[in-house]
């Protein structure tokens, strides 16, 4: 590790494995992004229609080393310039979660620099910070992502109480397997997007499940299914899904009705939420606030109400390591560096 003179920045190496991107990046006092890396396998899993665990962690360690040679290499800075190895500990899928906390360990034994044990919610989140933002506190943000969906209270970059989540599919899942369903490929989100720029977003009325406006969880796994039977009708098996063909005007309809349904869910529970605990901000970030159709909503709703909203830039919604590192910054300044024998949890 190096000497910290006072001026010097601190420079974080953040290693993100928690899914199928495989992804390095040097961040210096959690806003520099000096290199950002990301290896993706959508191609490994694409003929699947999702993420295929075991393939994944496989993956994972084949790219481990080339992307974090090249994390370095694009930073111009040498392993011992490092102060700080974070790694995404939890959540998810744990066999690719090993690989990434695996290797930060080792960085950390090697180079007897403090390890730091990353949430991938809450680094989502740390993307709108990122962007040089600076939300008013407390903020309700929203993680909508493959594997969740999720309301905080923010108070400060690690402080984030969980107010509710999905009962069911997450929205980015539901955005695959109708993408999967429309035979759009995978990952889903951007497809639909692609699809549902031709199509009519009032085509086709599909089910806007609130469970309840007043609270905070969400399901998908309905409309998902609406979408399926609206294709390919009740008694539809597998085979149907893989035979299916359409018309490209049906496509971009039920992608645009779809797209449309998940982001009135997303945008009424966000900003009723925000209301209900007298927010001063709206946070967003996760793969799914990529979707400028759910960017444009957003911020068209929030401003209606007089709520501020700060969206992660669209290409920090995405897994990456670059939030990986920013947020492992202030763990870093809390002194909340863990031990080696920290585990990784799904
Ligand atoms: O945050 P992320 O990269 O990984 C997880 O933590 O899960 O999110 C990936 C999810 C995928 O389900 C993908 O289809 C979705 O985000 N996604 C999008 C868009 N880009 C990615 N969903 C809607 N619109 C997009 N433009
Ligand atoms: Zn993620």
């Amino acid at each position: 590790m190096r000497d910290q003179g006072a001026s010097c920045p601190v420079r974080i190496l953040g290693i993100e494995t928690s899914c199928d991107e495989t992804a390095a990046a040097v961040v210096e006092d959690g806003v520099r992004i000096l290199s950002n890396v990301v290896s993706t396998q959508h191609a490994l899993h694409e003929r699947f229609g999702g993420v295929v665990p075991e393939i994944a962690s496989r993956a994972h360690i084949e790219a481990m080393l080339p992307v974090l040679d090249r994390a370095l290499q694009d930073a111009g800075v040498g392993l011992r310039d490092v102060d700080g190895v974070a790694a995404t500990t939890t959540p998810g899928l744990i066999g690719a979660l090993l690989i990434g906390v695996t290797a930060a360990k080792a960085l950390s034994w090697l180079l007897e620099a403090p390890l730091l044990a990353v949430n991938h919610l809450h680094a989502h989140i740390y993307a709108v910070w990122m962007a040089g933002a600076t939300p008013k506190l407390p903020a309700i943000s929203l993680v909508a992502s493959g594997g969740h969906t999720s309301l905080f209270l923010t108070r400060g970059p690690l402080v984030h109480e969980l107010l509710g989540g999905t009962v069911d599919d997450a929205a980015g899942e539901a955005f695959d397997k109708v993408a999967n369903v429309l035979r759009l490929g995978y990952p889903g989100g951007p497809a639909i997007e692609r699809a549902a720029a031709r199509g009519n977003p009032a085509a086709v009325t599909f089910p806007r499940s609130l469970l309840g406006p007043e609270g905070a969880a969400f399901s998908f796994s309905g409309l998902k299914t609406a979408v399926l039977y609206h294709c390919l009708g009740r008694n539809v098996s597998k085979g149907d899904i893989e035979r299916a063909h359409y018309d490209a005007q049906f496509v971009a309809d039920v992608a645009a009705s779809f797209q449309e349904a998940v982001v009135d869910v997303l945008v009424a529970k966000v900003c009723g939420t925000a209301e209900r605990h007298n927010a001063s901000s709206i946070m967003v970030g996760g793969g799914v606030a990529a979707n400028a159709r759910l960017r444009d909503r957003l911020r068209a709703e929030a401003a209606a109400r007089g709520l501020a909203v700060h969206l992660a830039p669209a290409s920090l919604c995405t897994d990456n390591a670059a939030m990986t590192a920013g947020i492992g910054y202030h763990l870093l300044k809390e002194g909340r560096q863990v031990p080696l024998t920290v585990e990784a949890e799904p």
